[in-house]
């Protein structure tokens, strides 16, 4: 009989060397070590022994029940720690190689252009203002003495808008932002120093040119704006923004809104003024300039005999295009959405 508990204890150490998981411990435990398992049935033997062999033989029998609890036990943390083991390695991580980090957007280049051209005029008192960028075609053209059927409006390329026509005309996609002269004369107490920077809408695409492209534009009343102001904020811009190296000419032209008007041309970044398939001829016209037309600020409702004004509009594409280090050598490619391009800005 005591050699029986002997076996049954190496019947277990032998039935535990091949148990790994948990649920084989378990099935194991039950056929041992459980209510009705091996050692509970060869207990439920000692009974039928005489008192003394009885007291040999369970001694024995707890010995053995004893030793094989030790043994379960211990199969039990081997098995244990195997499967923390592979936990771990399952789930390893290094803690000390750098996160991802959320990828992170920017402001479109014209949008951080716009943001810059407004602080500076910010600096010399210019304040932004908005008009429609859908508007009449009084704003756009009459009002800006061109009347209807002037061969003067042939320059803008414009979108007229498929809509009803009202007492002021047709509705435009703005072709240039200069609506806002008449508009904000109507709008403000002089005198006043304007910043607007709104679309051009207009039927062109090339290098220089894109179907929509921004302007920011200044207008300046006061009873006494001159020429010489004029050319000192056009030139406190340029110092400003393109750094004082860069060259600006003003070239004599004709606008039907101002007078006298000139265009601003600056040399070109590209090619530093040899001339190059963007300049064509060293220059880039950057913007429109002039003296208010006394027809317009009579159309904004005041006296031109009392008031006077200046105006300028420059190309938001064609000053980022024209910076040092820019080097961008076609317009569309701000328009196109790739950012491998964009991300550069
Ligand atoms: N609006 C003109 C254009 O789009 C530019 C311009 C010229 C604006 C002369 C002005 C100006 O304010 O005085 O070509």
């Amino acid at each position: 009989m005591q050699d029986a508990f002997q076996q049954l204890a190496q019947g277990l150490i032998v039935a535990l060397k091949t148990v790994s998981s948990e649920s084989e411990l378990e099935a194991v435990r039950v056929e041992f070590l459980g209510r009705k398992g091996k050692l509970a049935e060869a207990m439920a033997g000692l009974k039928d022994l005489g008192a003394e062999a009885r007291r040999e033989t369970g001694k024995a029998a707890n010995e053995a029940k004893m030793a094989m609890e030790r043994l379960f036990a211990s199969a039990e943390d081997r098995v244990k720690s195997a499967r923390l083991g592979r936990l771990a390695e399952a789930e390893w991580v290094d803690l000390s190689l750098p996160g991802t980090s959320p990828r992170e957007g920017h402001l479109h280049i014209v949008s951080q252009t716009i943001i810059e051209v407004e602080q500076i005029f910010n600096r010399i008192g210019f304040t932004r203002h908005h008009v429609p960028e859908i508007d009449w075609d009084y704003y756009a053209f009459e009002a800006l003495n061109m009347p209807q059927d002037h061969p003067a409006r042939d320059n803008w390329e414009t979108y007229f808008m498929d809509a009803p026509e009202g007492e002021k005309g047709k509705m435009v996609a703005t072709p240039h932002p200069s609506n806002d002269q008449v508009r904000l004369m109507e709008k403000l107490e002089p005198p006043f120093k304007a910043l607007y920077i709104g679309k051009a809408y207009r039927r062109q695409s090339d290098v220089s040119h894109v179907p929509i492209h921004h302007q920011f534009e200044t207008e300046c009343i006061s009873h006494d704006a001159t020429f010489s102001e004029l050319k000192g904020v056009i030139e406190f811009f340029v110092h400003e923004y393109f750094g004082r190296e860069r060259k600006v000419r003003l070239r004599p032209h004709h606008f039907r809104f101002t007078e006298p008007s000139f265009e601003i041309d600056i040399s070109c970044a590209i090619c530093g003024g040899a001339a190059c398939r963007l300049c064509k001829e060293g220059w880039l016209e950057l913007a429109g300039a002039g003296l208010t037309h006394p027809n317009v600020i009579r159309a904004g409702g005041l006296d031109p005999n009392e008031w006077r004004g200046f105006a300028f509009a420059f190309g938001v594409e064609r000053v980022l295009m024209m910076r040092e280090g820019i080097r961008l050598p076609d317009m569309r490619d701000l328009y196109k959405n790739d950012l491998r391009f964009l991300e550069q800005f």
